[in-house]
């Protein structure tokens, strides 16, 4: 039999010709950002609950950043693992200009001039409860972090980092942060602010890639709630006025909806985190054999980018490249 059916959706999608004319959203490595874990060994070092990915030596960045430059991936995202005996409650490490991080910036940008290096600041990783502000009695404080969040990115500024990352979520740091760099002649280094940023469970093996749990507690006093949307908007105004010139939504895939709501309310680019957790249960499932690996995570980037990221953070960044170039 025949139905009379004058329209015909699949039409369009008869031929990989057509399909390709018919395609809305198209996926590059020109979207992709390579987040990279730092470390100040020798070696490089496995990290047990993201395989693929490593805590690299200063040695090991240069060749990974040579090597994703050329498979296409332009901008890399610095995370450094501090030792322990270098973590303090004020977190005096995370401006200090001999550190880690500047280190690595002044590399990269000597080696690497057109690589775009972005800094995360946030002092998680280098304060010894574990926050990404400092505690007192239990609480986080917020103005006084701000205060220290300038000097960190004052510290990333005058390394030659192009672009400066708040990911903490205190209240107020995206303009403090401008008006830092500002006063000290850094009108050109960008600000990509964590905007909208959930207080998921999905970036636990992050926290073991930089050993930066917090201590104790967890962090819904800063970071939003994963049941709210309209909260988003409320951050995004406040960025955008205080300067922001990117906006994030992070973690990416159990937040499309918010991310389509933040993409639909702004003109500055935006940009999506598919964070540590959502890269381990693909890599998991794949090494399982359940998964096929290229397809579910090229299905992720394509859906994250659909429901607007300009921008996707992703430790899939360079394998995510290699299989665009296969075709
Ligand atoms: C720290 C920071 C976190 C991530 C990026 N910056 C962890 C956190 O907020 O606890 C998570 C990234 C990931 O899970 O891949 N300020």
């Amino acid at each position: 039999m025949s139905l009379n059916l004058p329209q015909r959706p699949r039409r369009n999608r008869k031929s990989a010709a057509l399909r390709g004319f018919a395609r809305e959203t198209h996926l590059g490595p020109e979207h992709f950002v390579l987040p990279l874990f730092l470390h100040d060994k020798p070696e490089n070092e496995a990290i047990g609950s993201m395989p693929g990915c490593f805590r690299l030596s200063q040695a090991g960045v240069l060749r990974e950043v040579e090597a994703a430059l050329k498979e296409g991936v332009t901008g890399f995202d610095l995370f450094p693992a501090i030792a322990e005996t270098q973590k303090t409650s004020d977190g005096r490490e995370a401006y200090n200009p001999a550190g880690l991080v500047p280190q690595v910036i002044r590399s990269l940008k000597r080696e690497f001039p057109e690589a775009l290096v972005i800094t995360d600041v946030a002092l998680d990783p280098y304060n010894s409860d574990g926050h990404d502000g400092l505690v007192k009695d239990g609480k986080i404080l917020n103005d006084e972090t701000v205060e220290i969040l300038i000097m960190q990115a004052l510290c990333h500024a005058e390394a030659g980092a192009d672009v400066i990352s708040p990911s903490d979520m205190m209240d107020g740091r995206i303009g403090a942060i401008r008006g830092g760099l500002d006063a000290q002649g850094f009108t050109d280094v960008s600000i990509l602010s964590y905007c909208v940023k959930y207080a998921s469970s999905f970036y636990n093996p992050f926290r073991d890639a930089l050993a930066s749990s917090p201590k104790f507690g967890d962090k819904k006093t800063y970071q939003m709630d994963p049941a709210n949307v309209r909260e988003a908007l409320r951050e995004l105004a406040l960025d955008e006025d205080e300067g922001a010139d990117i906006v994030m939504v992070k973690p990416a895939l159990p937040f499309l909806d918010v991310l389509r709501v933040v993409r639909d309310s702004t003109a500055l680019p935006v940009a999506a985190y598919q964070v540590s957790g959502e890269y381990a249960m693909l890599k998991a499932a794949a090494l399982n054999g359940w998964l096929d690996e290229r397809r579910t995570v090229m299905e992720s980037l394509l859906g994250i980018r659909r429901a607007g990221a300009d921008m996707i953070f992703t430790y899939y960044a360079r394998q995510a490249a290699r299989w665009l170039k296969e075709g």
